[in-house]
């Protein structure tokens, strides 16, 4: 302990804040040189769209640049669709999301355009927000990281990323209205924290705004979101796109900072009007060159190589991706995984085994909105496991329907008692049941109207009779086994201790059928750990006991007050001593991990804390090892553990690799609203190397002894 202090101490010594990114000579005076060429007309038109999904139109001076929709694949058109968001998160695998990233750059120049609108990064505020499932998780630091992965390997296509949805739509029921009235620690501290570290280490070249207003402003035109936070304190130099629809105000927006409406299809009477507020002082002429400058500054970044799509390094991406993202929640006696040799017969239950969640027949909308992907195929679970079992091992039973197909069934009750025997009759023959359960994208999905007051989901519930037909299939099948295909946490109280194992398998993408079957067959480790934490009811999360105010909001742009302040996550429930089901960063392997050699130590650049695995079983495996600091001492104002770094580790058995984690003093800081920037204070801290935000392997306590502040 001694030592650790004394380390501590000179590490505080040594740091210093890093240098801002050095600016790029050659782009600014390509930049310069348009600008110099632009009237005051040409500039205003390039504040606007050129169409639906078009940005700038090429001209002499210009290269025009257009978008598709994101973030797990290119929408517009056949693509490959990778497992969602949430999924990518669930992998907490910073080379694979690069890799990722890559391929979805590969893919956006493929289909035309030079920009993917992706990675989205809301926070998960409420485990029933409609977009869940295209966002990162409730963490800042891995939904920083992980974003931060996959647009620098985006970017290095050439194809631009951007970074959405700036900032707090943490919601779609009246995305388009509600004012978000938030302190600013939490704003600070969780909420654009993760756009921070994205920005930061992603360098995206296009970011963009939400719909929603803050403090009674939209985001659109939101100078301490944009100019003073997103340009001033996270030194962002590119373009700020405004979501589809989210410019409201000339003025207001370009004051604000956003620096691009779209969609537009362009307007020379409004553009000469513009021009002439500017000519006449009320719009500043100043303002209007920076906001072109940093649209020059995209159209110039984006590369025009010819790219590639739905290749089968694409394909076997994604289903490398889902196997990576696939969480192991429970597995008594070994359930998991099943010996192929063995098994004779397997009874596959419910709509989900079968069910298209990228091609399902219908609208974009209905497929869960803009971020839906139309690959040219889809293997369904069941699909996945007849081809590695022989469809003669398997007895398929729906065990009730989705109807209509893109919707969630209530239970056909004239024919649904019929549908639950037969699915009963089925797991009775059998050795091992699997019941694929979960939600479908018309459950999730982003707002399809305006001022849309009902988007998110109303309760936890698996929808329909699911609750019912796992207990039944349970009742008569001890080797039951659940599988979920969803986007966000559920309830499983009435049903999690009577099934032997449970796993989550997001919506895994157009691979996913065959990345299960691999998981559950066990030709490779289940690779995920939870993004979110899985709770057991909806009132263990703090937003969910404060009332209508507190979430959706009380009505059409009504304000909605973030009383749940700093209180998302695990933050929480670590705060209150709830239990989670499942805890945030938690999942199992099929083998077995010893740590040891924790050690701390100062560096030149900082403190490292260090820690060895070994995998001790007979299987390969991964396991991800997370780091967490937090106040020696339980404190009122501060939650007990934070997430700061994590790494994921591929091991063959017998097999043991180091860990290195590097922590700046700015890792334990807070934002004080007393003084208006981050903290250290003076104080005890615990450092903590962990495989769950519930699961400490080591821990340590050391002391800073001297304040210190950032901006
Ligand atoms: C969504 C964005 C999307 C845009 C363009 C909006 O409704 O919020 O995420 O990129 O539409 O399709």
């Amino acid at each position: 302990m001694r030592r650790f202090l004394s380390l501590l101490s000179v590490f505080l010594f040594l740091w210093k804040p890093s240098a801002r990114g050095a600016v790029d000579l050659a782009l600014e005076s390509k930049v310069d040189a348009a600008l110099a060429k632009l009237s005051l007309e040409e500039k205003i038109a390039l504040l606007h769209g050129a169409g639906t999904m078009e940005l700038f139109r090429e001209t002499s001076l210009i290269p025009g640049v257009s978008a598709n929709d994101g973030p797990q694949g290119v929408r517009a058109g056949a693509f490959t669709a990778f497992p969602s968001a949430i999924a990518m998160a669930a992998t907490w695998d910073v080379p694979l999301l690069e890799k990722i990233g890559q391929a979805l750059g590969e893919e956006t120049l493929a289909s035309g355009a030079k920009m993917l609108l992706g990675p989205a990064i809301n926070l998960m505020r409420t485990p029933l927000g409609g977009r869940t499932y295209e966002y990162m998780g409730e963490d800042p630091r891995l939904a920083g990281r992980m974003a931060a992965a996959y647009i620098r390997g985006l970017q290095s296509t050439g194809a631009s990323s951007c970074l959405k949805h700036f900032a707090l739509n943490n919601q779609e029921s009246w995305r388009d209205s509600v004012s978000v009235e938030i302190g600013e620690r939490a704003l600070r501290e969780v909420y654009l924290e993760s756009f921070r570290i994205a920005i930061e280490e992603g360098k995206p070249w296009a970011v963009m705004n939400a719909y929603n207003r803050i403090r009674g402003e939209w985001c659109t035109a939101n100078a301490h979101l944009n100019r003073d936070i997103l340009y001033g304190v996270f030194g962002f130099d590119g373009a700020n796109v405004s979501d589809w629809g989210a410019w409201h105000d000339d003025k207001k927006a370009i004051e604000g900072g956003c620096t691009i409406e779209m969609p537009s299809s362009g307007d020379l009477e409004r553009d000469r009007k513009i021009a002439a507020r500017v000519r006449a002082g009320e719009i500043s002429e100043k303002l209007v060159t920076e906001a072109v400058r940093r649209n020059l500054r995209l159209a110039f970044r984006v590369k025009g190589s010819k790219g590639a799509a739905n290749t089968p390094e694409h394909q076997a991406l994604a289903r490398r991706l889902s196997v990576e993202s696939i969480v192991l929640l429970k597995n008594a006696g070994s359930a998991l995984p099943l010996d192929a040799t063995k098994v004779r017969r397997v009874a596959v239950i419910g709509p989900n085994a079968a069910a298209e969640h990228t091609i399902i027949s219908g609208t974009m909308l209905q497929k869960g909105g803009s971020g839906a992907v139309r690959p040219p195929y889809e293997i369904t679970p069941l699909q996945g496991l007849a081809k590695a079992l022989g469809e003669q091992r398997i007895d398929y039973a729906p065990g009730y329907v989705f109807a209509p197909p893109t919707g969630v069934a209530p239970a056909d009750f004239k024919n649904g008692p019929a549908a639950i025997e037969a699915a009963v009759a089925a797991a009775k023959s059998a050795e091992i049941a699997i019941v694929f359960a979960g939600t479908n994208h018309s459950i999730d999905h982003e707002a399809l109207k305006l001022h849309d007051p009902d988007v998110d989901k109303k309760d936890l519930e698996l929808p329909g009779p699911q609750g019912e037909l796992i207990r039944r299939v349970a009742a008569v099948n001890p080797r039951t086994i659940v599988v979920l295909i969803n986007g966000a946490p559920v309830r499983m109280e009435d049903w999690q201790d009577k099934v032997g194992a449970i796993v989550e398998a997001w919506y895994p993408g157009m691979e996913g059928g065959n990345a299960i079957a691999e998981v559950l067959l066990g030709a490779a480790d289940p690779g995920g750990r939870l993004p979110v934490t899985f709770g057991k009811n909806l009132t263990d999360w703090r937003v969910h006991q404060l009332g209508a105010e507190v979430f959706p909001g009380t009505g059409k742009g009504g304000d909605e007050k973030y009383d749940d302040g700093i209180w998302v996550g695990y933050r929480w429930f670590d705060h209150a001593g709830t239990e989670p089901r499942y805890p945030f960063g938690f999942g199992l392997s099929y083998t077995k991990f010893e740590f040891s050699n924790f050690a701390v130590a100062a560096s030149k650049d900082g403190w490292t804390a260090k820690a060895t695995v070994k995998n001790i079983g007979s299987r390969a495996g991964s396991e991800v090892v997370q780091l967490y600091t937090g106040p020696a001492d339980k404190l009122a104002d501060a939650p007990v553990r934070e997430l700061k770094a994590f790494q994921k580790l591929h091991l063959k058995p017998g097999m043991s690799q180091a860990v290195t984690f590097t922590l700046s003093p700015r890792d334990f800081a807070h934002w004080s609203e007393k003084t208006g920037d981050w903290r250290t204070p003076a104080g005890r801290y615990r450092i903590e190397i962990a495989t769950s935000s519930r699961d400490v392997k080591f821990q340590m306590v050391g002391d800073v002894r001297k304040e210190r502040s950032w901006r």
